[in-house]
């Protein structure tokens, strides 16, 4: 189903025509506002209760596990991509002469991480090619026997081109190789399902298309990494941490499935209050739908720039995608679009453009004007 702009539920001025959704969401007010609410909560801390150490953070799991097709007990809450993607390589068996496929420049908290364990333990990083028939078949290239993790997005975060998980997922398990997903540029806003991908690991950044604040990101945790090594050793994460009075009779076990991962103070009242209202509306609109709609705001765009001589990077996920002009961009480009009131970002070679719900036509015909100008000077 095609939804309705929902310009109103967020705070942007007429005068911005925000198409920069992967670089940081503009807030649902609903989020706004659970956010102040949220920051008084310490100002009164005689009415902090046991339990409020506990409920937001289910409350969150449980609406991100709904989001991908899997249970509260696989998810962990986290600060970052790179602590999930650390948390990933410090509980994934490589070895020397085993290799880490990735691809080329992805987003670097997806390949730092792989760096330090390959220095580590004198594994080889592979970046496989932008093929000319896309990422898919190039990975798939790179997947034979000796592969120990693929560690990939579903999209680049530069331009949106796609990488078909499933089918990549399904060489992983033919090689015995671990897949490694950081999901920031596509979850949310386009589907993904836990149970056909089956990855070992999967974590996306809240601040993006999730619509959360910054200084959270979740992570999904297959059930066959539960007994891992956590990256902390935090007392709420341990057995029976909701008796406070019993903090001392130090205890051995885990709460249960992914919690063991959750970062220090992951109640952060000021934040996971955020991140649970902006995953109601997300499930309330429901992924299929924001992917279908954002996939024919896309389009239009796509038909504009192409009669500008743009070309779109593909084959691309529907909700963003990146535009590469022949002769190169002009210098300055995106703060010559800013002048006219136009948002995006400038990646590389491309110009990436991300749009969501609140995108109406005429912010459509306002990008197509200002880059038609911007490409004359
Ligand atoms: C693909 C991708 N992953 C992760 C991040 C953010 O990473 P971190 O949470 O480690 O700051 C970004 C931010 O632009 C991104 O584009």
């Amino acid at each position: 189903m095609i939804l309705k702009p929902q310009r109103d539920l967020f705070d942007l001025p007429p005068e911005v025509s925000y198409f920069n959704c992967a670089y940081l969401s503009p807030q649902l007010r609903a989020v706004t506002q659970a956010g102040h609410k949220a920051m008084a909560t310490k100002a009164s801390p005689w009415t902090v209760t046991v339990e409020d150490f506990f409920d937001t953070s289910e409350r969150v799991r449980q609406r991100f596990a709904s989001l991908v097709g899997t249970g509260a007990d696989n998810i962990a809450l986290l600060p970052s991509v790179s602590y999930g993607i650390g948390t990933a390589a410090a509980n994934l068996p490589v070895k020397r002469g085993d290799r880490i496929v990735l691809l080329e420049e992805q987003f670097p908290s997806n390949v730092y991480p792989w760096r330090r364990l390959a220095a580590d333990v004198g594994a080889q990083i592979v970046a496989a090619p932008r093929g000319h028939g896309g990422w898919t078949e190039s990975v798939l290239d790179a997947l034979v026997p000796g592969v120990a993790v693929a560690a990939l997005p579903a999209c680049h975060w530069t331009d949106g081109s796609s990488v078909g998980l499933e089918a990549i997922s399904q060489r992983c398990r033919q090689i015995g190789a671990a897949l490694v997903l950081d999901l920031t540029q596509s979850l949310g806003a386009a589907p993904f399902d836990v149970a056909q991908v089956d990855p070992d690991f999967m974590v996306a950044a809240s601040y993006k298309w999730l619509l959360g604040p910054y200084g959270s990101a979740l992570m999904y945790v297959a059930p066959r990494h539960h007994d891992g090594r956590p990256l902390e050793e935090g007392w709420i994460v341990r057995e029976q941490s909701e008796n406070f009075a019993g903090l001392v009779d130090y205890k051995d076990g885990y709460q249960p499935g992914a919690r063991r991962y959750d970062v220090g103070q992951r109640s952060n009242f000021a934040l996971m209050p955020m991140v649970a209202a902006a995953l109601e509306q997300l499930l309330d609109w429901g992924v299929n739908n924001i992917a279908q709609t954002l996939a024919a705001t896309t389009s239009q765009i796509e038909a504009r720039v192409m009669e500008l001589g743009f070309e779109v990077a593909g084959p691309r996920l529907g909700h963003m995608m990146g535009l590469r002009a022949p002769g190169g961009l002009p210098q300055d480009l995106s703060k010559t679009l800013q002048e006219q009131g136009v948002y995006v970002s400038v990646r590389g070679d491309a110009i990436r453009v991300s749009p969501h719900l609140y995108t109406t036509p005429s912010d459509v015909d306002r990008l197509g004007s200002a880059l038609q100008s911007a490409m004359k000077r």
